[in-house]
């Protein structure tokens, strides 16, 4: 895996502090794979997601699947809050933190986004579980190193998934006398297709609340830039306030303007639905879409395309999910079950089948995936990857939320570009 090691690495432009390490220096009870030993009960687990419905709660329960085999002695208690990329659940993981009510594991991004859990001292240090479960060789060393801080590990990734993906109904392109392929050198080769199918009468493209539509512009950032200067808005080396950004800015406004109107009434599903159904032609979206294609029977290449987003071809747009042990767990025994099935090559392999992601594990065989996920296992291998800023990769939590306050203003019509562009340089500032 090749990685831009200016961004995205766990360590880069934060500010780490001795307090928070010594917060965090407890260590899971060892207790050999959920016998008992946690600090009340291993008889249960609350696991805490946002995949709570769809496709993605089938994943979820593909993995449940594993531990129920693995861990029949230990009830999976599902924590699961609804609502796309944590865009609830991670307020709610916040105040039950605060309160000092963790749940025994929870789901966070591997990148800067662990780091805002590691500096709060709310996690446990388990590298003690990859010695225990054999890890060290088991993960992709430049991912490990996004889940580790000053020589410890503070989760075990279950997945990696892909966020510059254009998803298209080649039925609907067909229909209006364009390549079904949906293949484009171009955001402005692209765009001309969006103006014929507008003209038509079609949605060009859906988009869904807030946080989908910060998930295009990252994406658009991405195509305008190039990778070197997307990494740039990361740490400090591309500017903000430049006429490069300008640009994208530019190119994002007139991507949203070809967007269905009840965009902000949808989560992700309702928007890759309207593709699915034929109701619009393409959507930007990570890969946690082709489960929704597929759960729906659908065909990869003959129902639906999936190619990189105009403009970011070679480039692997990169998140990756993970679980931790917080500070603190109330069922530790029940904690150190469950990362064991999320590290095992049996929990990785069920779950991403599911999923649409990759598995994080680098011995999964690529038989056991779809077609889709075979092109990405490979794009993975051999492209350039940058980190998301929608999935928690590229920046802190407190970053990803003033840019995405941004993000609605201006799509809402409450502030015009240049006023976003400096809101965008404000958010980013202190990075
Ligand atoms: C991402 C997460 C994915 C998927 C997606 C949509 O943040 O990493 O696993 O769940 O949100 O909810």
């Amino acid at each position: 895996m090749r990685v831009n090691r200016r961004t995205g690495v766990l360590v880069a432009g934060a500010a780490l502090t001795a307090l928070t390490l010594s917060a965090c220096s407890g260590s899971s009870n060892g207790d050999g794979g959920g016998s008992g030993g946690g600090s009340e009960s291993a008889a249960e687990v609350e696991v805490f997601t946002w995949w709570a419905a769809g496709s993605e709660k089938a994943g979820l329960d593909a993995l449940v699947a594993v531990f129920d085999e693995q861990h029949p002695d230990i009830e999976f208690v599902n924590g699961a809050v609804a609502g796309g990329a944590g865009s609830a659940a991670k307020d709610l993981l916040q105040s039950r933190l605060q309160a000092s009510d963790p749940p025994d594991t929870f789901q966070a991004h591997a990148g800067l986004e662990l780091l805002d859990y590691i500096n709060a001292g709310q996690l446990q240090d388990v590298s003690p579980l990859y010695d225990e479960f054999d890890l060290r060789e088991a993960f992709p060393a430049d991912l490990v190193e996004r889940l580790t801080h000053e020589g410890q590990i503070y989760s075990i990734p279950s997945n990696i998934h892909r966020a510059n993906v254009l998803w298209a109904n080649p039925a609907v392109l067909e229909e209006h006398g364009l390549d079904p392929q949906a293949s484009y050198d171009s955001l402005d080769d692209w765009f001309a297709d969006l103006d014929v199918l507008q003209e038509a009468g079609v949605t060009p493209l859906s988009v869904a609340t807030a946080w989908t539509q910060v998930h295009l512009l990252e994406t658009i950032l991405l195509a305008d830039l190039g990778p070197d200067a997307y990494n740039g808005l990361w740490d400090g080396t591309t500017d903000w306030e430049g006429a490069e950004v300008t640009a994208a800015l530019e190119d994002f406004e007139r991507a949203m303007s070809y967007t269905n109107g009840d965009r902000d009434g949808l989560d992700w599903p309702e928007a890759t639905q309207l593709v699915i159904d034929g109701n619009a032609a393409f959507n930007v979206m990570g890969d946690w879409a082709v489960a929704a294609f597929e759960e729906q029977g659908k065909v990869f290449g003959t129902d639906f395309t999936a190619a990189p987003v105009p403009g970011t071809d070679g480039v692997f747009d990169f998140l990756a999910d993970s679980f931790t042990l917080p500070v603190g767990a109330p069922h530790e025994g029940g904690s150190h079950a469950w990362l064991e099935t999320v590290a095992s090559l049996e929990g990785q392999t069920a779950f991403n089948a599911a999923k649409g992601s990759i598995p994080a594990r680098t011995d999964a065989d690529p038989a056991d995936f779809s077609e889709y996920q075979r092109t990405a296992i490979e794009s993975f291998a051999q492209d350039t990857i940058v980190s998301s800023l929608a999935h928690g990769a590229a920046t802190p939590v407190a970053t990803l939320n003033a840019v995405t306050d941004a993000t609605s203003k201006f799509t809402s019509g409450a502030s015009d570009l240049s006023t976003f562009q400096s809101e965008l340089a404000t958010a980013t500032a202190a990075d």
